[in-house]
């Protein structure tokens, strides 16, 4: 008997639809969580700082949505296990805490071997974790396979941290110079006559904004 066209393209594509549906089924998901909003007290210990960072690094940090702990194999992205020693010699020159820091705010800048790029800076949309945020995250890198020593006050090369508070910075802190640079301003101010009303502004030390300017 011989089979219509129509009926055999029907069923070839009744076919592939179904294998790839169910080669579909076999990709692992992983389940991303709406971002939690995360409070980080000024005086977190760094016991806890680990805990709120595993937080975040499972959760709206995405990282686990990329990155394994204990995994083995042709990984796509690199595993986590251990990264705590291996962070501590992967640059030349770099601590472990300034290489998580390169590692989340400048990802290209250095590739790990064997890896592909492609690795979104932490500190931006759409991920956009606050530098305090990502020292919580380093804290719980360095947990992997080390002895955590990040605390909320400490600086690196992308965030000077503020002085502790009510104490005087650490000697030797190097001055505020090196301090992330300040969020662009827009640069065309829309028209003046929809700017914010010319009332001396109510804080004190702010000096009010000239015409056609806009108070962000
Ligand atoms: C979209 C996938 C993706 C996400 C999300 C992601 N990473 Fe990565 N990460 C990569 C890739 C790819 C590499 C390897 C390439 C490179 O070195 O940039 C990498 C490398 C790293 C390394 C270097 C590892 C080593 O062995 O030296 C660290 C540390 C790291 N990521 C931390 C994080 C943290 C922390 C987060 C979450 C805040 C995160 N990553 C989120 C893809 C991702």
């Amino acid at each position: 008997m011989k089979i219509p066209v129509g009926l055999r393209i029907f069923a070839l594509i009744l076919a592939s639809t179904a294998f790839y549906g169910y080669v579909g089924q076999m990709v692992p998901q992983n389940e991303v969580q709406p971002p939690e909003a995360v409070v980080i007290r000024a005086d977190l210990t760094t016991e806890e700082m680990v805990e709120v960072g595993r937080g975040i690094a499972e959760g709206k940090g995405l990282c686990r949505t990329c990155h394994t702990v204990g995994q083995t194999g042709a990984l796509r992205f690199p595993d986590f296990a251990g990264v705590a020693a291996r962070a501590q010699t992967r640059v030349p020159g770099l601590s472990d805490i300034e290489y998580f820091a390169q590692s989340m705010y400048e990802p290209d800048s250095f590739i790990v071997p064997g890896f592909n790029p492609g690795m979104p800076a932490i500190n931006r949309p759409p991920i956009g974790l606050t530098d305090q945020e990502i020292l919580t995250v380093m804290a719980y890198l360095q947990s992997l396979g080390g002895t955590p020593t990040v605390t909320l006050q400490t600086s690196h090369a992308y965030y000077k941290a503020p002085p502790a508070p009510g104490g005087a910075p650490p000697a030797g802190e190097p001055p505020a110079d090196n301090a992330a640079p300040a969020e662009a301003l827009p640069l065309a101010a829309p028209p003046a006559e929809k700017a914010a009303p010319s009332a001396p502004s109510a804080l004190p030390g702010v000096t009010p904004a000239p015409a056609g300017a806009v108070t962000p």
